[in-house]
């Protein structure tokens, strides 16, 4: 980033401070992840190359996170996530809608899915739209087996995504931003550097300048997804991508974009690329 804009930057987080209060500076710790004594986690990689420049490494959330907060991530046991998967498990093989079919009637076992959250948010081309995997599991619903949706960010659905994640677990987060996704991903890119509310704070105002800071009580990282859905200690409960979108733009004071909106959508797209090369590792365990 350059000089002055980055000026611009802490000069914001300044005004700010009486009511975020930005302290010390502690970097990620060297804490390394492996899942069940099994499931290698990459949490730290080369950014890739369209962030040169602005970030030369990129960190999971994890990382930034206490031991003990760490530590419910290690073992499945101990993940409060996973009763999401399981049930998400039965629903996959439970028939729904006016045409008699299961997820499982077209895609066989949640195994047979491996890969598919690492490339999603996705273009598809049929719809000419870019699609994260919450609208893929609805068209499938939808115009598949004659069902209802379900709510973007309800439980139902972020169970579903977190056994698609669970899947993929280990996996490298490969999304596309060239051809037909690029305007989505320059959109969401936008969105990025836009600064919201009172306070006016882009995400890169925190997540991209000040990550390895505390504000308030919380250790702040880059502001990754490759570990949603994540389950949050503070709520209990599995939270969705842009459940979390919403949270962070209010806490700017901001009037927030809705769940699911094209502008999430595109952000998504985008903040997910800035973690090309880290592994899906959802469902996480966060504070
Ligand atoms: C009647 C068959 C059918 C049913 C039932 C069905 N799907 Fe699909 N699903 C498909 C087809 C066909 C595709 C590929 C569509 C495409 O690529 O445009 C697909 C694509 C997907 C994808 C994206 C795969 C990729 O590689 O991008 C996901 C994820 C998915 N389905 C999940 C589900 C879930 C979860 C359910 C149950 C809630 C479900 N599907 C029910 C037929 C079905
Ligand atoms: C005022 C500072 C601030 C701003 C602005 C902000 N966030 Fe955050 N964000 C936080 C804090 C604090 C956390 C919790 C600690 C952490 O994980 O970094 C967080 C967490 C996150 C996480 C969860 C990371 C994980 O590993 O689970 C994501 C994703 C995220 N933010 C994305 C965004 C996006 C996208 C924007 C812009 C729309 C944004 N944030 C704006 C402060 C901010």
């Amino acid at each position: 980033m350059k000089k002055a804009s980055k000026r611009a930057s802490y000069v914001a987080i300044a005004a700010a401070v009486s009511a975020l209060a930005v302290t010390a500076h502690a970097g990620p710790d060297e804490d390394q992840l492996t899942i069940n004594e099994e499931i290698e986690i990459v949490t730290e990689a080369p950014a890739p190359a369209h962030l040169e420049g602005v970030v030369d490494t990129i960190y999971s959330g994890w990382r930034f996170r206490s031991d003990e907060t760490q530590a419910m991530q290690m073992d499945d046991f101990d993940n409060p996530g996973l009763v999401g998967v399981e049930s998400a498990q039965a629903a996959f093989a439970a028939v729904d809608g006016t045409e008699g079919k299961a997820c499982a009637d077209c895609h066989n076992s949640p195994e047979d899915l491996a890969g598919v959250k690492a490339v999603y948010p996705k273009w598809n081309e049929e719809a000419g739209e870019v699609r994260t995997i919450e609208m893929q599991i609805n068209d499938c619903r939808t115009t598949r087996m004659g069902a209802e949706e379900w709510k973007y960010s309800g439980g139902e659905m972020t169970d579903m995504v977190a056994l698609m994640a669970f899947v993929s677990r280990g996996m490298p987060v490969d999304v596309a931003i060239d051809g037909p996704a690029q305007s989505t991903w320059e959109q969401g890119k936008e969105i990025y550097y836009t600064r919201y509310g009172q306070l006016e704070l882009a995400c890169a105002n925190c997540h991209e300048d000040n990550w390895g800071n505390m504000i308030r009580a919380d250790h702040l990282s880059q502001g990754q997804i490759n570990g949603f859905p994540t389950y949050r200690l503070k709520n209990t409960k599995l939270n969705a991508v842009h459940d979390r979108f919403r949270g962070c733009v209010r806490d700017t004071m901001a009037e927030t974009f809705a769940v699911g909106s094209p502008e999430f959508v595109a952000l998504e797209l985008y903040v997910a690329s800035r973690g090309n090369g880290l592994s899906v590792e959802g469902p996480s365990v966060r504070n």
